[in-house]
């Protein structure tokens, strides 16, 4: 006999087949039990007939409570008004572990009952659904840079020095070498991995100490740099636009059912698979300001702004040409205004925010080390980033994509902290 996934089901049908997993709901009718199984590949309606059973094991599935652990035998078989939903007629059953009463249940709980159960909450329709699309955008954003020339290179994650500002940095003591950082973003190590490799990426968590209690931020979080050797501001937005464009393309075509389980507005989704928009910083300022916003020239986005700015949009929006002075060391002055840098922001539709930062990086030796004394950075630490500026330097970009920024988008999900097994937040470390 076969032992299957849920997912095969409709291989076998009319054959007895072997399953193990877990319950996720029963129901009794007189000499009918309805166990609705799961097994992580999916889930199935199955039907313990007393007269087919036996008085014996029909008395066992009575035993079984809601997400009890048991193996299943049974004949699948086509649902005669839904086609493509299938159902079993159990043989057998044997239970593996009996839950005492589930802590989480249908009526509503509270987040924090939720996150102190994270461990458990992770089983349920929507978490799994989440944690399956962010594996599908996981893979694809791989599968479509090692198309696309990219090798893949893993950054550290213990630093000596910081990659996106000092504010945000988790430091810890390391041995006798003084403090080392967690890593904010691999990029500074693409730099010099993009001299050997031409086109790289990395994927990995990374960390930021951000104070900010918002649906957007996590402490710890997964982050994919890519950095092309060669490559300008220009075609490193493009290269943004067709990778995520890919993604869209990859969660639609692979994940029906899961978009399904999240009530997910799938139309949505198919619009934004259409070409992106350009503005500058400076025109997104006065788009603001026409739209009633009290802005400036030279400030950055919050939130608010960056859902108004998408605002009645399909598509993704780049805000590029930033001003210098909040934008991180690393980018390079546009030649045609030294107060500006050539940064871009990728802001995705439906007030889902920033997915990406990317930008050019200053080659320029010492334009660049100017920038660092400017910052008051200490230079001896980036020694080593600056001699890629000397030994056969090259113009070069690159970006960073938020892995769950990406994926709150594709499943419309409110909370970043549902899209990440465990979420790390300021006020959250457990489980
Ligand atoms: O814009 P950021 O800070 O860019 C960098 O770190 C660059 N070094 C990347 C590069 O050029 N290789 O971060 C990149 C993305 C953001 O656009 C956002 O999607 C996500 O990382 N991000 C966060 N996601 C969750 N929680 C946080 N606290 C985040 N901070 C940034
Ligand atoms: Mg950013």
């Amino acid at each position: 006999m076969n032992t299957i996934f849920v997912k095969d089901i409709k291989d076998y049908l009319g054959q007895e087949i072997h399953l193990r997993g877990w319950v996720r709901n029963v129901r009794k009718s007189g000499k009918l039990m309805f166990i609705i199984f799961r097994d992580g590949t999916g889930t199935i309606q199955t039907v313990v007939y007393k007269p087919g059973i036996g008085e014996e094991k029909f008395e066992l599935s009575k035993t079984l409570t809601i997400e009890s652990s048991v193996e299943i035998w049974g004949t699948p078989k086509e649902h005669p008004n839904k086609p493509g939903v299938y159902e079993l007629d159990v043989t057998d059953l044997k239970p593996v572990c009996i839950s005492p009463e589930y802590p989480i249940s249908k009526k509503e709980h509270g987040p924090d009952f939720l996150l102190s159960n994270r461990h458990l909450w992770i089983r349920a329709p929507k978490q799994w659904a989440n944690l399956k699309v962010r594996h599908t955008v996981y893979h694809s954003i791989s599968e479509y840079l090692n198309n696309n020339s990219f090798t893949r290179f893993d950054s550290p994650i213990l630093t000596p020095n910081p990659c996106e500002g000092s504010t945000t940095l988790f430091e810890v003591e390391y041995f006798d070498q003084g403090s080392a950082y967690l890593s904010q973003s691999g990029q500074l190590y693409l730099e010099p991995a993009i001299m050997t490799l031409g086109r790289v990426y990395d994927f990995g968590p990374v960390f930021r100490a951000e104070k900010s209690k918002t649906r957007k931020h996590l402490t710890e979080f997964w982050m994919m740099d890519a950095e092309a050797a060669f490559v300008e501001h220009q075609e490193n937005m493009q290269i943004q636009e067709g990778l995520i464009r890919y993604v869209i393309r990859t969660v639609l075509e692979k994940c029906s059912n899961e978009l399904e389980i999240l009530e997910r507005d799938v139309e949505q989704l198919k619009k934004a698979d259409a070409p992106f928009k350009v503005m500058t910083h400076y025109e997104a300022i006065e788009l603001l300001r026409s739209k009633g916003c009290e802005i400036e020239h030279g400030e950055d986005f919050g939130a608010n702004e960056e859902a108004l700015l998408t605002e009645g949009s399909d598509v993704a929006l780049f805000i590029e040409k930033w001003p210098k002075k909040i934008k991180a060391f690393y980018m390079k002055q546009d030649p045609e205004n030294p107060d500006l840098v050539l940064g871009s922001d990728l802001i995705a539709p439906e007030g889902f925010g920033e997915i990406i930062g990317g930008s050019q990086r200053e080659d320029d030796y010492d334009v660049l080390l100017a920038r660092m004394e400017e910052e008051k950075l200490d230079i001896q630490t980036y020694e080593w980033y600056l001699d890629m500026r000397k030994y056969g330097s090259v113009p070069h970009s690159g970006f960073g994509i938020g892995l769950e920024r990406l994926v709150q988008w594709m499943t419309g999900t409110k909370h970043i902290r549902e899209v990440i097994p465990f979420p790390r937040m300021i006020y959250r470390i457990y489980p």
